[in-house]
């Protein structure tokens, strides 16, 4: 941590880019132009539809119900998410420096939200907490037990959002474009007595943790093909309302859904 955040004093009077130089110049989000705020270069505040195209399905219905946020990293969805007047909004981030920069956002723009710091399974194979919804958005293509973590989630909500990476066979086809796939370290793990591949996917870190990271807690992670997914979430009893299946990804196929029952 104190590579990242070294300890300084600001010489300028409180304002939003006080707070947002706390953290130090790794933030990866552009902030809305006319917040005034000098941060990262991808916009999401103004700019990603995720939440609202949720609720415009009618069945994701924000105001007045206990949200759960996984990994928000830079509070963005939060931000969205808050917006919607929920009862309850719990927002549940496992990287410390992604917990802090969500700290500091909730604090900047004061939103109406609890920022907690943990690990998803931990957290979710213990709590009695239930939720209305849960926001799982790029989350599920960075757990290393993804099969554990889809059960855990239906049993602490019957309505999940998704946006996330699977393995489909363009990974395989391009090993140049996909050098983080290994095949020779692929799984078939038993689950809900089938054999399902998980598809290994390195982070390929040289030595510590990249800034700006905004992946899972292992060196690695297992991926899922999409039809597992769907399947997993429907043997739970969900039923699936698409946004988008795309290949075009650079990082590889992504598919983003409403799971509700
Ligand atoms: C790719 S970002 C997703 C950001 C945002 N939700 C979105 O969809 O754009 C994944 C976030 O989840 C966090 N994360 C990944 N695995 C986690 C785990 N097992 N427990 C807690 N946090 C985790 C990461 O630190 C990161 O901030």
């Amino acid at each position: 941590m104190s590579e990242v955040i070294s300890q300084k004093y600001s010489s300028s009077a409180p304002s939003n880019q006080s707070f947002i130089d706390a953290i130090g110049p790794i933030w990866k989000t552009k902030f809305p132009e006319d917040w005034g705020i000098s941060a990262g270069g991808s916009a999401y505040f103004d700019v990603d539809d995720r939440v609202q195209w949720a609720e415009d399905t009618g069945h994701c219905n924000f105001e007045g119900s206990k949200i759960l946020e996984l990994g928000p990293f830079e509070g963005y969805n939060t931000y969205q998410l808050a917006q919607k007047n929920p009862e309850k909004l719990v927002a549940l981030e496992g990287n410390n420096i992604n917990f802090l920069k969500t700290l500091v956002v909730k604090e900047m723009l004061n939103i109406n939200a609890e920022i907690q710091h943990g690990d998803f399974l931990s957290y979710l194979n213990t709590t009695e907490d239930k939720f209305d919804i849960v926001w799982a958005s790029g989350v599920l293509y960075h757990q290393t037990e993804p099969l554990q973590f889809l059960d855990a989630l239906s049993k602490v909500t019957d309505k999940i959002f998704f946006w996330t990476h699977a393995w489909g066979e363009i990974v395989m086809s391009n090993p140049e474009q996909y050098p983080h796939f290994d095949p020779m370290s692929d799984e078939v793990r038993e689950f809900d007595g089938r054999n399902i591949k998980h598809y290994y996917r390195s982070y390929l870190f040289k030595s510590d943790i990249p800034k700006q990271f905004s992946g899972g807690s292992s060196p690695f992670a297992m991926w899922l093909k999409k039809e597992e997914i769907y399947k997993v979430l429907e043997d739970r009893g969900f039923k699936i309302i698409k946004k988008s299946e795309s290949d075009s990804h650079a990082a590889g196929p992504t598919i983003s859904f409403l799971a509700y029952r």
